[in-house]
């Protein structure tokens, strides 16, 4: 079954490279109306002429704009004072185009799949006015952020957004990286259907690049024009729903764009599917690993890019020869005699012209050193199924569905070395909400992210410096959906 849709996904993806587009709308200059709309709206924000006062901000009615980052609209940031970025955020049904003749009723923020991005930089604060013009109650959760427990969009804690209300996110960023945002309310529809958007802090003093990317990497399940009803299939139960169109920034159609030979990149690239483990390559350029979920790490070179859901990359791209530069999906199919194959999908494909020029790598500073802190705690966290007598599957953390008891508590400052024992077949991509946590001899960095493989286990050693009420879970989100979903509390 399983395979039988990775095989579809490539005649899908093979009719529509044939109809080729060759148009790439996100470098497209802006159209001129929307130009002008801007322009007034820069316009209103000028300083108010009583300083006094604080000027009232009406919702705008162009919350976006073509930003410097390559993949998609940003929000625009409504406030004069530098240190503060101010956004209009909406989650709305939108139909998308993602491809030829492929017109998706979906969910869009501010119309757009992926969501706008918001940009800020370290120590910001961050007010987001958002408002909820879907029929069903949401919440916006900003994945990876260290922030207040009441900002986290944990429906525990904040009272759900309803459909036609508002609410204000306020939030400081303290961690330079790259991070997205989506709902935690019923989140194996919500971000299925479009709810996910883009999210930069960024470090000061960072290095210039000819140019940024930002990818999001998704998969979405297509029957025809439709998206077919949710949780109804044994697989999707078990493995959560697999795609068959690749969805790389909305489309499911090959991105392009050109740069020059020497150029050297920067590229964030987030996992926003609903449950595909992606495998990733760069064909054609040199590129090396310059950052993960909690921000910088020393760079080093990979061949693949393995993402779980939610997990992010920054790499640095070097354009070192000419002609084309594809970034590509590794997934697994059938050939013709219904042995199981790796095809490879390209995503990007990036025309190199000659410049002659050799180009090299950043030299970026040292990458922050993370603390080396003693364990104050060993705790172990299983993951297991369990099916009722007419078959249903719930999803368990330490026997636990939906954490109704609290998992652990720690105080705040405690380092702790967690066992993730996966004790069935489907893998698991562990998701910590407002702490970070290294992986024991894993892949460098901060994470918040880590996929626990079937019947296997993975150490990490979490640092619980954020205190407050924490949601601790599967980011299948069908698992999370079904139970596997804890919570952690953290006292100050
Ligand atoms: Cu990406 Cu609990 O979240
Ligand atoms: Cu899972």
């Amino acid at each position: 079954m399983r395979f039988r849709l990775f095989s579809v996904l490539f005649s899908i993806l093979l009719a529509l490279s044939c109809s080729s587009a060759t148009e790439d709308t996100s470098s497209d200059p802006p159209a001129d109306p929307q130009q002008e709309s801007e322009e007034e709206i820069d316009g209103e924000n000028e300083p108010a002429p009583e300083p006094e006062s604080e000027p009232e901000l009406g919702w705008p009615d162009v919350a976006t704009e073509d930003g410097s980052v390559w993949g998609g609209k940003s929000l625009i940031d409504f406030n004069d004072d530098a240190d503060v970025v101010e956004v209009f955020l909406e989650a709305a049904p939108a139909t998308l185009t993602l491809g030829d003749e492929l017109d998706v009723d979906m969910y869009a923020y501010n119309g757009t799949v992926p969501g706008p991005l918001l940009e800020a930089k370290v120590g910001d604060e961050v007010v987001v006015h958002f408002r909820n013009s879907l029929p069903e109650p949401t919440t916006v959760h900003w994945h990876g952020l260290r922030i207040s427990d009441e900002m986290d969009g944990n429906p525990r804690i904040q009272n759900p957004v309803e459909p036609g209300e508002e609410f204000e996110y306020r939030f400081v960023v303290e961690d330079a990286g790259t991070y997205w945002f989506h709902p935690h309310m019923k989140s194996n529809e919500q971000i299925e259907k479009g709810l996910y958007g883009k999210l930069i802090v960024r470090e000061a003093n960072a290095p210039e690049f000819a140019r940024e990317r930002f990818v999001a990497v998704d998969d979405i399940l297509l029957d025809g024009n439709e998206m077919p009803p949710f949780l109804s299939y044994h697989m999707e139960f078990m493995h959560g729903r697999t795609g068959n169109a690749l969805l790389t920034n909305g489309t499911v159609e090959e991105l392009t764009d050109s740069a020059e030979e020497g150029d050297v990149e920067r590229w964030r690239l987030v996992n926003t599917a609903n449950a595909r483990t992606m495998n990733l390559s760069i064909e054609g350029a040199s590129f090396r690993v310059v950052g993960t979920d909690g921000g910088r790490v020393e760079p080093y070179e990979v061949e693949r890019l393995e993402m779980p859901v939610g997990r992010r990359f920054d790499v640095e791209v070097l354009y070192d020869q000419t002609g084309e530069v594809t970034l590509n999906s590794n997934v697994l199919s059938r050939n013709d005699n219904g042995e199981i194959i790796e095809v490879s999908i390209p995503l990007l494909k990036v025309d190199v012209t000659e410049t002659g020029t050799a180009g090299e790598f950043v030299r970026w500073a040292p990458a922050p050193t993370i603390e080396d802190r003693p364990v104050d705690r060993e705790v172990e966290i299983t993951f297991d199924a369990r099916q009722d007598p007419y078959g249903n599957i719930s999803w368990v953390l330490n026997d636990v569905q939906f954490g109704n008891k609290t998992l652990f508590e720690f105080q705040v400052g405690s380092v702790v070395r967690i066992s993730l024992r996966n004790l069935a077949g489907p893998e698991h991509p562990f998701h910590l909400h407002g702490q970070f946590f290294e992986i024991v001899n894993g892949e460098p960095g901060l994470k918040d992210t880590v996929l626990v493989g079937g019947r296997s286990t993975v150490e990490i050693i979490a640092y619980f410096d954020n205190p407050g009420r924490w949601m601790a879970h599967c980011h299948i989100n069908e698992h999370a959906e079904l139970g596997m979903m804890a919570e952690i509390i953290v006292n100050e």
